[in-house]
């Protein structure tokens, strides 16, 4: 019999892949694509969706013919995504109106400013499981329908569609499916985290029609089968590609609970079927769910820019020419003589939803050498852990017993082993480094039948590396002080 696989899609901030798994979750073939980011103004980010579904059509063929494979050997398609990116398009012709635009992007910050403090904003709040913040989807409709002459009308009128951009990619792949799952939905502010429903009191409250919104659905079930990209081949899953994290890292049980490490951080803790309120400044969002079964929550610290700020220091600062580059640089010294790196860029999320916040660089004397920023950037990635895992222990009642890591920046090992020290947990990172991808794959074939159940996936996960803790608990603690008083300063600058 012909051997079949598992394609996952991971539409990324920065870059789109399609990657090919064997039964034992192994990689098979890999493509991959970057897309242009647009910063048409201080705090706008943009991509292109019609650039990012050619990428998908152009990746998917490509990833097939490295894997020596055919569409008839692909069990079932999943799609992991970035979440919160909003774009919106003409139902008629699929074209986009206008860019999308990205989950790192502020120019909400007014109008969630005076939504606050608005009737229904707290209620809202509670309903959605979500802080009035810039990052979510819900604030950014609205924008849009206010920018472009007579967009409303035509949302209202259901010519012109939303979607986040696994929504955007079905749409494409089965030529006119409008459909999203509950993990994406529950980053809108419009979802009903509970009734797993769209609440049309948050719509009203934020100004979007109802009729330009997509069908919710199950994270893993059959959407329907592809017609473009991987025509004939079933669509078995979509999640947000941080809970499709989750599900790489085989999370699947209460109180356990991973980090990944990319453009930003986010780190979610399984509480089951349990539906658990952050009051430390967490998120209440969906795990995932499996068709006919009641949904998963989790509860999610999430930090806007980690791996970003490694790429501001390259690209911007240009003080490596590449991203590992930084590690070898801050093994130029012994400690970051004194400096500290808040990377407010977007303003700070998780635990402080602060949007007006900007970064702050403290701590400057001219003993200071690039050694001690670049260490400094990399401390700033594990101290925003350890905010978020504070915030975690607090709200669940939990205390991390240890930290399930993947993504890019896991690969930096004085990174790992100074979350460990910050933490004083031990952090362990799988074998299999695409967990986001795996997670979308593992999702997949779930619905399909490819594998038989969730207990088949953790047979698969295997742990290839661990970093202990071993700092100084004095150190840790007067260098924790040392970053809050930096992260306080990243407020200060915020004209009254
Ligand atoms: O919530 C934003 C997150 O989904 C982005 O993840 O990996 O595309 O930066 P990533």
């Amino acid at each position: 019999m012909t051997e079949r696989y598992v394609v996952a899609i991971d539409q990324g901030t920065t870059s789109t892949r399609c990657i090919v798994f064997d039964r034992h979750g192994q990689l098979v073939s890999l493509a991959q694509q970057e897309h242009k980011q647009y910063f048409p103004r201080p705090g706008w980010v943009e991509h292109d969706a019609a650039e990012i579904w050619r990428n998908v059509e152009r990746l998917a063929p490509l990833a097939l013919s490295r894997a020596g494979i055919t569409t008839e050997q692909v069990a079932a398609v999943g799609i992991a995504n970035q979440r919160e990116t909003t774009v919106l398009w003409d139902r008629r012709t699929g074209v986009p109106v206008g860019r999308a635009i990205v989950w790192q992007d502020t120019r909400t910050d007014g109008l969630v400013n005076a939504l606050v403090a608005a009737p229904g904003a707290d209620e809202v709040q509670e309903r959605c499981g979500l802080p009035l913040a810039t990052y979510f989807s819900g604030p950014r409709v609205s924008w849009m329908l206010d920018h472009t002459p007579g967009l409303r009308e035509r949302a209202e009128s259901g010519e012109v569609l939303f979607g986040t951009m696994e929504t955007w990619l079905i749409w494409n792949l089965t030529g006119g499916l409008h459909v999203t799952d509950v993990t994406n939905a529950s980053r809108t502010m419009l979802l009903d985290v509970r009734t797993l429903r769209w609440s049309p009191e948050a719509c009203a409250f934020f100004g979007v029609p109802m009729a330009m919104l997509p069908e919710v659905r199950p994270s893993v079930e059959v959407f329907g089968t592809a017609t473009a990209a991987f025509p004939g081949v079933r669509i078995g899953a979509a999640l947000g590609d941080q809970q499709a994290a989750l599900f790489g890292q085989t999370c699947f049980t209460p109180g356990e609970a991973k980090c990944t490490y990319g453009t930003g951080s986010f780190l979610l803790l399984n509480t089951g079927t349990e539906l658990v309120r952050s009051t430390h400044g967490l998120l209440s969002t969906v795990a995932y769910q499996l068709a006919g079964e009641p949904a998963q929550y989790a509860l999610e610290g999430s930090i806007a820019i980690t791996g970003s700020l490694v790429q501001w220091f390259r690209d911007q600062l240009e003080l490596i020419a590449s991203a590992p580059e930084i590690e070898t640089l801050a093994r130029t010294v012994s400690d970051n003589g004194g400096c500290y790196i808040v990377p407010a860029f977007s303003g700070l999320y998780a635990p402080h939803w602060r949007s007006e916040a900007r970064g702050v660089i403290v701590g400057l004397t001219s003993y200071i050498t690039k050694g001690h920023l670049a260490r400094a950037v990399l401390e700033a990635t594990a101290w925003q852990t350890r905010e978020v895992v504070d915030a975690m222990n607090a709200n669940s009642g939990l205390t991390l017993k240890t930290l399930k890591v993947d993504g890019g920046m896991t690969a930096d090992n004085l990174l790992m082993q100074f979350v460990a020290d910050v933490l004083d947990v031990p952090v362990v990172r799988p074998l299999a480094s695409e967990t986001v991808s795996l997670g979308a794959a593992y999702a997949a074939g779930l619905a399909v039948g490819y594998w038989s159940d969730l207990e088949d996936l953790s047979r698969n996960w295997h742990r290839a590396a661990q970093w202990m803790p071993a700092m100084d608990p004095a150190v840790r603690d007067s260098e924790y002080d040392n970053w809050r008083r930096a992260v306080e300063r990243t407020f200060d600058w915020i004209k009254p």
